[in-house]
């Protein structure tokens, strides 16, 4: 077995910035996509799995045998479940209902075990309910460990250290905003401290979604996996991190996932969506120069294919109509994406 830190080293991936060209209420502006999809697992948590477990190892070795537990809404829970057979120890993820069947899947085809939560939190989603049941889970089995990537300072560090330059190495002199979706906040804490010390002239967007209280707001229905908590970030300190918030309705960014599939044949995860929805309605509110703008693209579409990307799921949510309503406005806005640009 080699030794825990070689496996976690080349467990991180540098991904490709895409550039598209958008066109909204007849404007274009030049998008770039920081594709996270093109990570080991195919999301941003690969990079938070690799520091949580360098961070766990530091503070006590990992040995053979060990338990990792810990609350997940699927991505970060695919990216361990890659990672911690490779360094002979198992995984216990705590999922909920709302975690995608495609990825509950993968999680146990990768040998890890679960624990599906099936309480409502009363805020809108199932994560205060996970994570109790991962505090009484660690009370129970005193060997268990719990990186915790909801507090734990490796994640944004990680961003910091390496998404976030690649951003600005990517994007170039250009570069004019970044918007980034947040769930526990860790991905944009880590690339606004970046951006805030090398590029204090680039404008930071923190993404939030409707009924979410990750940044600010009130709890309500939430659709789309990855986004938003029912409670706020603990990384995120207001306008050190961020220069303004945007709230997205679910049903819009799911009819935008579909309109770029459609132009692109490019499949985003719903996060995506609302990390572009939220560049759109910038725009609307004169936040728009000449210069390029990137949305963190967290996760591809495929996991979604039954659910964000499906019509009878829609039915199922009571929001068929409403995601074809949402898509015929936006193209009746004008909105078209055009791949025309080279990978980074
Ligand atoms: C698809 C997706 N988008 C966005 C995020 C938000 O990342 P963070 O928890 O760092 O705020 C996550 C986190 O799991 C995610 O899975």
């Amino acid at each position: 077995m080699p030794p825990v830190q070689s496996v976690l080293a080349r467990a991180l991936r540098r991904t490709p910035l895409l550039g598209l060209d958008v066109a909204h209420r007849g404007r274009v502006r030049r998008l770039g996509l920081k594709l996270e999809q093109h990570g080991p697992t195919g999301s941003v948590k690969d990079r938070s799995a690799v520091a949580l477990l360098r961070a766990l190892h530091a503070e006590r070795p990992l040995t053979p045998g060990t338990v990792v537990v810990e609350s997940t809404s699927g991505n970060l829970g695919l990216a361990l479940a890659r990672l911690l057979p490779a360094v002979d120890c198992s995984f216990l993820a705590v999922v909920d209902l709302k975690t995608p069947p495609a990825t509950s899947r993968m999680l146990t085809d990768s040998g890890a075990r679960t624990v599906v939560v099936d309480e409502p939190d009363g805020r809108g989603g199932y994560l205060l309910s996970r994570l109790r049941t991962v505090r009484e889970l660690c009370e129970r089995n005193p060997g268990y460990r719990w990186p915790n990537q909801y507090e734990n300072p490796a994640s944004p560090d990680i961003h910091r250290r390496t998404t976030g330059p690649e951003i600005t190495e990517q994007a170039g002199p250009s570069l004019g905003a970044v918007y980034v979706p947040v769930s526990t906040g860790g991905t944009l804490a880590g690339i606004a401290a970046h951006l805030r010390r090398h590029r204090p002239d680039v404008d930071v967007v923190a993404v939030d979604v409707s009924g979410s209280t990750a940044v600010a707001g009130d709890t309500g229905r939430r659709l789309i996996p990855g986004i938003g908590a029912g409670r706020p970030s603990a990384f995120l300190k207001g306008p050190r991190h961020y220069d303004r918030v945007l709230r997205v309705d679910d049903v819009e960014a799911i009819a935008v996932c579909r309109i770029l599939a459609e132009d692109t044949g490019i499949a985003l995860g719903g996060s995506s969506g609302c990390a572009v929805r939220a560049l759109l309605t910038d725009q609307d509110n004169g936040h728009a120069d000449g210069r390029l703008a990137v949305c963190l693209a967290a996760d591809g579409g495929e996991k979604y294919h039954d659910t964000l990307y499906s019509d009878d799921w829609a039915d199922e949510q009571g929001i068929v109509k409403e995601v074809a309503a949402a898509a015929e406005q936006l193209r009746c806005e004008g909105l078209f994406f055009d791949r025309k640009h080279q990978e980074h």
